[in-house]
């Protein structure tokens, strides 16, 4: 039938966990993998410092378990992070084995004796890396090994819409189905059908103005499975990278915090250093601590952005370990041998998302959701640096051991209702779209960003919630166009962020509130959980 698709797995999105999952079931089944834009865009190619796994004799899982948790700020699910950082060593070799090579330590001969790098919050050298270039390592690697495989099917520029279930399809089981998918090449609108549907759509950093994230990063698939009727959790903790370059035309790119894990000092405009006011552990403190300090130094001076210095370093040592950041800050003219890089926090990971359990597993049936989508419980109310990258290969691996067993009980989905065109039409103001984009990303910034108030935050509620009402209106009326989708997911998604930011009554990891200022543990120790109103069934299969 025309426009119909038909998968054992449908995999939404090609970074390191669409990848890793797919790759991992590969053999035992027909997978399609679906690209909103270019099959490699995504934030895994923009990954800088690294992988995190404990492969060095002095390091230890304790360690990094107990980092992990303390990062997390009380809110990590204990089982979860076990499970990830036993798996670290494993999913390492994984990666090797599949041609991903990190850098090696220059100064051993042994085979598997790679270069480890420090991140906050880690308190030993735990951080596999490829140069600064860990991500596009990772994801090219992933790529060309799932375009050889002959069970792979890749489409590039295909922007999931929604989900089809059984109750949206007035059947007593709640499965997943299928999806609709817009064809960015043709606009048309086709139907994948699957046993299974992997959500791996990535983080929703785009909700805001100044991030580190590419443009596909807009929240997707958390929209999608809210609507769909899955619960989202701790929305309200969203990571701000405290150094990307400050330069009119650096789009979004980061000064990877191994950075500061290699001795660059943060520094005022005078030169000053001031970490060390805040924190004890200075540069190293966790991302929210660093983050923080800068914004409130940027306002207290009044200035655009502050500094951060390797100078003070060898300029062999230098271009060695951070050549594609030497070169790009060359480009825009600064010289990081010898002057030191003006830096600005900017939206850089979405801690919550769709709750999991630890195979991937979402609350509708045959629905999974793996990588920066998920909430799995792993990074608690702070990630720890280079965590993500791990999570997305160990959960990858996860779902896809816990779908092979499932697929042989699953019958196919039948034929699905194609997606209804006939009462819209081809919008004669694409204005609309592009305004409420701008101003949507504007208020998240200066109302929902690293220092929050009530009022603020009810100021972004009003504005959040007439946005979503003139988007509504929009949708029912014209044809749907990638912009749009993105749009209509934005806004969602920045509502998910405002009610559980408005919900924690405390500041804690990530979330700091003025009107709050300490952390409760007593009453407010918990996840925020939020229930989509079509909720129907916590019974997993
Ligand atoms: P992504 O890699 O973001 O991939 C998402 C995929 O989903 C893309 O293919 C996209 O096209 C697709 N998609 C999205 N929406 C749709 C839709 N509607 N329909 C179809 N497809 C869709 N983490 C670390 O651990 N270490 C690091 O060093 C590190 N550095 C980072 C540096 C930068 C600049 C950034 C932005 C992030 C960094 N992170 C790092 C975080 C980490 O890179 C991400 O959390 C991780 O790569 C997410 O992988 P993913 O597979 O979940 O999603
Ligand atoms: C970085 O290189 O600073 C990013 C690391 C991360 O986000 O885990």
């Amino acid at each position: 039938m025309k426009n119909q698709y038909q998968y054992d797995i449908l995999v939404v999105g090609a970074g390191a966990a669409g990848l890793s999952l797919a790759l991992n079931l590969a053999g035992n089944a027909r997978i399609a993998v679906l690209a909103k834009a270019n099959y490699e865009e995504g934030s895994t190619l923009y990954a800088q410092g690294g992988i995190s796994a404990v492969l060095d004799e002095q390091d230890s899982v304790e360690s990094h378990i107990s980092d992990t948790l303390k990062a997390g700020a009380g809110l990590c699910a204990p089982n979860i992070v076990k499970h990830t950082v036993e798996s670290g060593e494993k999913a390492i070799h994984w990666l090797i084995d599949k041609g991903v090579e990190f850098t090696k330590q220059s100064n051993r001969g042994s085979k598997d004796s790679f270069h480890l790098t420090r991140e906050g919050g880690h308190s030993h050298r735990r951080v596999l890396h490829a140069a600064d270039a860990t991500g596009r390592a990772m994801e090219m690697t992933l790529i060309n090994r799932a375009k050889e495989h002959t069970n792979i099917d890749l489409f590039d520029d295909h922007n999931v819409i929604d989900l089809i279930t059984g109750t949206k399809m007035g059947l007593a089981e709640n499965r997943c189905l299928g999806a609709y998918v817009l064809n960015r090449k043709t606009q048309n609108v086709a139907v994948f059908r699957a046993k299974f549907v992997i959500l791996a759509t990535g983080g929703a950093s785009k909700v805001y103005l100044y991030t580190s994230n590419p443009d596909v990063s807009t929240g997707d698939g958390i929209a999608i499975a809210w609507r769909a009727g899955c619960r989202v959790a701790n929305m309200e903790f969203i990571q701000f990278h405290p150094t990307c370059l400050y330069h009119p035309k650096a789009k979004s790119f980061l000064i990877s915090e191994a950075v500061r894990g290699e001795g660059g000092r943060l520094l005022l405009p005078d030169g000053t250093p001031f970490m060390q006011r805040f924190d004890s552990r200075g540069e190293l403190a966790p991302r929210d601590v660093v983050a923080r300090a800068i914004d409130h130094e940027m306002k207290r001076l009044g200035v655009e952005f502050l500094l951060l210095d390797i100078s003070y370093k060898s300029a062999d040592f230098i271009q060695q370990h951070f050549p594609n950041i030497y070169q790009r800050c060359l480009s825009f003219g600064y010289d990081i041998t010898t002057d030191p890089i003006p830096v600005v926090p900017a939206a850089h990971y979405t801690c919550g998302g769709i709750m999991t359990n630890l195979h991937g597993q979402s609350d509708i049936k045959g629905l999974y959701a793996i990588g920066e989508v998920s909430h799995t419980g792993l990074h608690g109310a702070n990630r720890m640096a280079s965590n993500s990258l791990l999570e997305c290969i160990v959960f990858g691996k996860s779902a896809a051991l816990d779908i092979s067993q499932k697929l042989g009980a699953i019958p196919m989905p039948g034929i699905l209702p194609e997606w209804d065109e006939s009462r819209v039409t081809n919008s004669d103001e694409e204005v609309v779209v592009s305004h409420n984009w701008d101003e949507l990303r504007r208020f998240m910034w200066d109302y929902v960003g690293i220092v929050r108030t009530d009022k603020r935050l009810e100021r972004a509620k009003r504005r959040v919630d007439l946005l979503q009402l003139e988007i509504s209106e929009y949708y029912s009326n014209f044809n749907v166009t990638n912009d749009l989708l993105e749009l209509r997911n934005l806004a969602e998604v920045a509502d998910l962020i405002i009610r559980s930011a408005q919900s924690r009554k405390e500041s804690r990891g990530l979330h700091y509130t003025l009107d709050y200022p300490e952390k409760d543990d007593k009453n407010q120790r918990k996840d925020t959980i939020l229930v989509p109103p079509n909720f129907a069934s916590r019974i997993r299969s």
